[in-house]
């Protein structure tokens, strides 16, 4: 009984010794948390972390460059419907873009959405595969013009506009 006793006690002095290690402290003390929002100390500072994480102008258009070569795509397949998806997705994203980024408002409208952004749906909404094709070329160059606009104009030298170029040109 005694020595049962004195094995119990040896045990649960090891244990606790385990637990209370300097080791283990350390390691719980040092474990990155996930809660990068949760753990922040204010909202202000949350909000501050939220705008961080969204970026700029720069992550919207890499969409839009990505749904720009979908629109060349669909019209290859004579897809309006998902030429169309993508269209009505790059207006979305570009007011996205400028939401957070306002100076690039004004040019955004001007060279692409007050006028040609509804030009170019009704050409995709036509179903006329050559109609089709002018407004996407319409598009392109809109796209590129902004680009000169917004002094970015480095952004056209890439293969997305020299791949999908006219053929007439
Ligand atoms: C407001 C005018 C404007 C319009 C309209 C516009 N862009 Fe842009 N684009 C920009 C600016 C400005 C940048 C650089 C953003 C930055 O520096 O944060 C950019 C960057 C890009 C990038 C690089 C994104 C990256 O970081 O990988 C691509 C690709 C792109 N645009 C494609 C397009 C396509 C395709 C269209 C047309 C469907 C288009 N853009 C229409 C202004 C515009």
């Amino acid at each position: 009984m005694k020595q049962a006793r004195i094995i119990s006690v040896a045990v649960a002095a090891a244990f606790f010794a385990l637990i209370a290690a300097p080791g283990s402290m350390k390691a719980q003390e040092t474990k990155p948390s996930n809660d990068w929002l949760l753990d922040a100390p204010d909202d202000h500072t949350r909000f501050q972390l939220l705008q961080r994480y969204l970026r700029g102008f720069d992550q919207p258009m890499w969409e839009v460059g990505h749904r720009y070569l979908g629109v060349y795509d669909a019209l290859g397949r004579e897809n309006y419907d998902l030429a169309l998806y993508h269209w009505d997705k790059i207006k979305t994203t570009i007011q996205n873009g400028y939401l957070k980024r306002p100076a690039r408002r004004a040019n955004a409208e001007a060279v692409f959405l007050d006028t040609t952004w509804g030009e170019v749906r009704a050409a995709f909404e036509s179903h006329d595969i050559k109609q089709a094709w002018e407004g996407f070329f319409t598009a392109r160059n809109a796209c590129m013009a902004c680009h000169v606009a917004e002094d970015v104009a480095w952004m056209n030298n890439q293969d997305m506009f020299d791949d999908t170029a006219s053929p007439n040109n």
